[in-house]
């Protein structure tokens, strides 16, 4: 997935993204209630090419694939709003979306040079625990596959793990009462503990009801027919081993035997 065509064909699509063709394919409803989540099943997902029987979108992972779509369905407008990506690392996505809808977008990344600072409008050194930006600045906060790294043991890199509490806390001071947050991460794959073993109920507490409202949970590929199963391997369980510690041996294969699955995150912080 890292070959040359493949890196093109992800600039490309970032270079031409618009946001009008990313509302007019999301307008519908597009997922399934089930068990108090939203669910994306593949066979209904827009990005479905019915006959071929394959995802429209023509570059990445299945898991990325779904991060693209869950980008095209949730940024695609924001005229006139003030909006962080935590994390941006590479992909511009969804700073194009953001941006060609009308939106100023403003970017804290912790592989940025120390140096750079972020302003209104550019992106810059810093993260999620450390958010250098006045309280109630933004409208909306983001992060796309950022998310299950904050509380990573094995960051093999820049800085030291970050408590997810402070790193809530910091998203809550940024943000305007009444703003909004869309997050991202895969479940299954790596990260946090809690993103391996997919501990939903431990991934929501994070977002207390008496500090956000309008909480929604979506599950992307949960239900991946008919397109092809993408499931843990091998290769990850070296980093599973450093992460797990808080579940058993037993609850960890079991795991193993599960798909990977895109889980995104949005909610609305609380008006005093
Ligand atoms: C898998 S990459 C994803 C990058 C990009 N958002 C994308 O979708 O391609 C994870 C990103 O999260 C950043 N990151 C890790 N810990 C972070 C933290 N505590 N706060 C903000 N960003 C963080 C990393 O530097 C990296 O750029």
């Amino acid at each position: 997935m890292h070959s040359l065509g493949n890196s093109i064909r992800k600039g490309w699509y970032s270079l031409v993204a618009n946001p009008e063709t990313a509302r007019r394919q999301w307008a519908g409803q597009y997922w399934q209630d089930a068990d108090g989540f939203r669910n994306i099943s593949c066979a209904k997902c827009p990005k479905l090419d019915e006959k071929l029987k394959i995802c429209r979108i023509p570059f990445g992972t299945p898991l990325r694939k779904c991060v693209v779509a869950g980008i095209e369905a949730h940024l695609h407008e924001a005229k006139g709003k003030n909006i962080l990506e935590l994390g941006f690392g590479r992909f511009s996505l969804a700073k194009n979306l953001v941006t060609r809808s009308g939106g100023i977008w403003t970017g804290v990344e912790p592989h940025q040079p120390k140096d750079k600072k972020p302003e209104i409008g550019r992106g810059g050194y810093g993260h999620t625990e450390d958010i250098p930006f006045a309280d109630e600045t933004f409208d909306m906060v983001f992060g796309i596959q950022t998310l299950e790294h904050w509380g990573q043991k094995c960051t093999g890199a820049a800085m030291a793990p970050s408590e997810y509490e402070a790193c809530f806390d910091e998203i809550l001071r940024v943000l305007k009462p009444g703003g909004t947050i869309y997050l991202d991460a895969p479940i299954h794959f790596h990260g946090n503990e809690m993103f391996i073993m997919g501990d939903i109920e431990r991934i929501k507490n994070h977002f207390p009801g008496d500090q956000w409202r309008n909480l929604v949970v979506e599950r992307w590929r949960y239900d991946y027919q008919p397109l092809e199963r993408y499931a843990p391997y091998a290769k990850l369980y070296e980093e599973w081993e450093e992460e797990i510690t808080s579940y058993s041996g037993e609850e960890v294969e079991k795991v193993k035997q599960n798909p990977i699955w895109l889980l995104t995150i949005s909610a609305e912080k609380r008006i005093p």
